[in-house]
């Protein structure tokens, strides 16, 4: 057997301090919220900016429906404060691209009844019972709904970087580095490793129960992979080679005119890129931002490797080889700083690759928490045990052959939705998403 995962369940010490960190998240996503949808004009919050994304204010009252849902009526047993609003922001009802015809509250109706729910919550929140239910234990819904809004901060992000126009987001660079001159891979020794939680508080449905995974030895890039290396791909005929390419990727591929990352453009022989509305050179340092399931699986295969699974990055990010025990983050059990990982929309771009040595794994591979999310081979699937909670839309539905799965989490994440074993998952074709990828090989035997 394993040796369990490090944590501990809830203990009367605990409770004051959880109903400190739900008032401090909740506080932090609101403040990101507001930034996010004031930066920009009124029709610019109405616009749809693509058709993967919702308009900016339905992103912002449901934020407000869904606390109000899971916080004022589930927690506290309130009436619905507008029940003919409830439908508008159910994300099942209507698809993203139907969004902006709906007759949605304009910017300042939402605002307003954003904050009215928040003023709610948090009264509630002065008072809540921690022991009650499954929903109240050690503040779950509480941290539920900050990790929801966090999300949707990533979400409104994404639309932010799609939005055609000038600059309406500032943030400092990440401090450079030099380039990494480590060693290119760590080898994960084989054996077994606790993979997902049952301890970690405010641990989503998918993350759980912990359960021992059985892992084969295999090398793992010690750093994601950058744009100068992805580069070195596009300018090795790449995107013209169809043995590197899954066929649906390569298909697609083709039917769209993908060349390069979503973002890219050719000036010459340098590569630009768009990054919220300024245009500037590639980063060559930089890991690779934006690409879809198909390009890094191809990447992977052209530098003769793989995708890492969902258990080898978790196993490479969590185990302890001298405990056995699987940590919270890489760097141990403590929440993440920003000597550990560029997190929390702190800068508007990842790190130059081998940045945060603070926050290496215990084998000493970097990054994995923070950055870029990373593309993984496997599928999104339910943990021996799973249990839908508190509904089967946040992942149930969709789990299945449809999703790949994305792990660590990107700049654009708050440390509240980030963690060891956060799983997230899109469609292998998306690209407006922060990801990018690190390669693996199996150890020869
Ligand atoms: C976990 C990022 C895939 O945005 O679809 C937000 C998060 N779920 N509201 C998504 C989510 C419900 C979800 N992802
Ligand atoms: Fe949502």
């Amino acid at each position: 057997m394993t040796a369990p995962e490090t944590g501990t369940t809830t203990t009367e010490t605990d409770t004051e301090a959880l109903r400190e960190r739900a008032l401090a998240c909740l506080t932090t996503a609101r403040a990101r919220t507001t930034l996010l949808t004031t930066c920009v004009d009124e029709p610019d919050l109405t616009a749809q900016h693509s058709p993967l994304m919702s308009p900016l204010v339905w992103d912002l009252a449901h934020i407000g429906n869904q606390e109000e849902l899971w916080l004022l009526r589930a927690v506290g047993g309130r009436e619905a404060m507008r029940p003919e609003i409830d439908s508008l922001y159910d994300a099942f009802e209507h698809p993203r691209a139907e969004r902006p015809s709906l007759p949605l509250l304009p910017p300042a109706e939402a605002r307003r009844y954003a904050a009215e729910v928040r003023g709610r919550a948090l009264d509630l929140l002065a008072s809540a019972d921690f022991h009650g239910t499954r929903l109240t234990e050690a503040g779950f819904a509480f941290g539920m709904v900050a990790q929801h809004e966090q999300q949707h901060d990533e979400t409104m992000l994404i639309t932010h970087q799609l939005r055609k126009g000038s600059q309406a987001l500032t943030a400092p660079d990440p401090d450079p580095a030099p380039p990494f001159t480590g060693p290119a891979e760590v080898l994960v020794p084989g054996g077994p490793f606790t993979m997902g939680t049952s301890a970690e508080p405010w641990a989503l449905d998918n993350e759980r129960p912990a359960h021992p995974r059985e892992v084969a030895p295999f090398w793992i890039d010690t750093v994601p992979v950058t744009n100068a290396a992805y580069q070195a791909f596009i300018e090795d005929g790449g995107y013209t080679t169809g043995r590197w390419w899954d066929p649906r990727g390569w298909a697609h591929i083709r039917r769209h005119g993908i060349t390069a990352p979503l973002f890219w453009q050719r000036d010459g022989d340098r590569w630009l890129r768009r990054r919220f509305g300024i245009t500037e050179p590639v980063p060559p340092d930089e890991p690779v931002l934006h690409v879809c399931w198909y390009e890094a699986d191809a990447y992977a295969r052209w530098a003769g490797r793989r995708l890492p699974t969902e258990a080898e990055w978790e196993k490479a990010a969590r185990h302890d080889p001298v405990t056995g025990r699987s940590r919270r983050y890489p760097w141990g059990d403590a929440d993440p700083g920003p000597e550990h990982a560029n997190l929390g929309q702190r800068h508007l771009r990842p790190a130059p690759a081998g940045s945060y040595p603070a926050g290496q794994s215990p084998l000493g591979v970097r990054q994995l928490i923070g950055d870029v999310w990373e593309w993984t081979a496997s599928d999104f699937l339910p943990y021996p045990g799973f249990r839908a909670f508190p509904y089967k839309e946040y992942s149930e539905v969709f789990f299945g052959s449809d999703h790949k799965v994305l792990r660590g989490g990107s700049f654009a994440v708050d440390p509240v939705a980030c963690r060891g074993t956060f799983r997230n998952w899109d469609y292998p074709v998306r690209r407006q998403i922060f990801s990018g990828f690190r390669t693996a090989r199996s150890e020869a035997v």
